[in-house]
């Protein structure tokens, strides 16, 4: 297939043009090659000579699956590709830890408020919602960007609704807190108007209210930062997944969170456009098709074509196979 127009600006080109490129994502629908495409990504980054951190925060977890080692809950070097680490987050660990954390800042506030009440029922409320667990893998996303460990971090993110929801969430989170800042201000300043001691107490919530926006704005600098942050949409030549990337690159865009590019995957070899096989034939029709939507609709957007091989994508040596691919010069025309 003559894939030198389709991807015109290759991932290598896009990368050269990124150098401080630190934060990678891919998104799209499930089932198209997520993982395995930041596995490529973050072994040939590797490769590179970088120090890089391959990391899970899906609460369905598949590096381990991926890498054919156990990385689960710690940082875990990769057999066979020195500077790289993989690691899935823990999420029961991390949501356990998240509530513990909203316990104490509610009991504090009871105390401070004078309130006579338990903290068990509003801890209950806060911490039982789907939100609250996305919130929480959120955090441990952003506590990793922040300790800069790695020089380059990739992400297997959840489906990419989720991935929205949560950086979208950032935007929210930072209104939400401003808002909240402001009330506890002028409560501050009411008990302090009426209270006839002089001292100034300290506000424990506002501190934590402060310091929490702090981190969710520096995140979202870090998210929305191009030079920085890449989102790439992963499709196959199908229907389906092209309208969902459509979608979510729309949105993304909306939300001024950098889009990378897109990578289509699982294209089968148009050699096959001769085989034997009808079934074959028709499949190889079908996909140039959508090879050709993919073209119009994501002008100078495509970074790479990744051939459908005749097995997983498991191991090393199959990443690496499959890198040769992503992070493949275009032929020069
Ligand atoms: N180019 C490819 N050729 C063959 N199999 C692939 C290819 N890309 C992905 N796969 C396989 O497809 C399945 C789904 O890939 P995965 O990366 O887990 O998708 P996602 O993370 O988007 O749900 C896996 O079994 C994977 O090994
Ligand atoms: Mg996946």
């Amino acid at each position: 297939m003559d894939d030198g127009p389709l991807a015109a600006t290759p991932l290598t080109g896009f990368l050269r043009e990124h150098p401080g490129l630190r934060y990678v994502f891919f998104g799209g629908k499930g089932g198209v090659g997520k993982t395995v495409l930041a596995g490529v990504s973050a072994v040939q980054l590797a490769r590179q000579g970088k120090r890089v951190l391959l990391a899970s925060t899906n609460p369905v977890h598949s590096l381990s699956g991926l890498l054919g080692q156990d990385v689960f809950g710690r940082h875990t070097p990769v057999e066979g590709v020195p500077g790289l680490f993989a690691l899935e987050i823990d999420t029961r660990e991390a949501i356990e830890r998240s509530k513990r954390d909203i316990r104490d800042k509610i009991q504090w506030f009871l105390k401070f408020a004078e309130i006579s009440t338990k903290a068990d029922e509003f801890v209950e409320a806060a911490t039982t919602n789907p939100a609250f667990e996305e919130s929480a893998m959120f955090e441990n996303m952003v506590d990793l960007m922040f300790k800069g460990e790695y020089d380059v971090y990739v992400f297997d993110t959840a489906p990419t609704a989720n991935a929205r929801r949560l950086l979208g969430m950032s935007k929210v989170y930072g209104l939400w807190v401003q808002k909240m800042v402001k009330s506890r201000q002028e409560a501050q300043s009411l008990r302090e108007t009426l209270s006839f001691t002089k001292k100034k107490e300290e506000d424990p919530l506002m501190g934590y209210l402060v310091d929490f926006r702090k981190r969710i704005e520096h995140a979202r600098e870090l998210l929305t930062d191009p030079a920085k942050t890449a989102f790439f949409f992963v499709t196959l030549p199908e229907a389906l997944p092209i309208a969902v990337i459509r979608r979510f690159i729309d949105w993304f865009t909306d939300f001024g969170i950098p889009v990378g590019g897109v990578v289509v995957n699982m294209v089968i070899d148009p050699a096959e456009a001769r085989s034997e096989s009808e079934f074959v034939r028709n499949r190889v029709a079908m996909q140039e098709g959508y090879l050709r939507e993919i073209a119009e609709r994501f002008p100078g957007q495509v970074r790479a074509v990744i051939p459908l091989f005749d097995s997983d994508v498991r191991g090393v040596a199959m990443l690496d196979k499959a890198g040769e691919k992503l992070f493949a010069e275009p032929a020069t025309a």
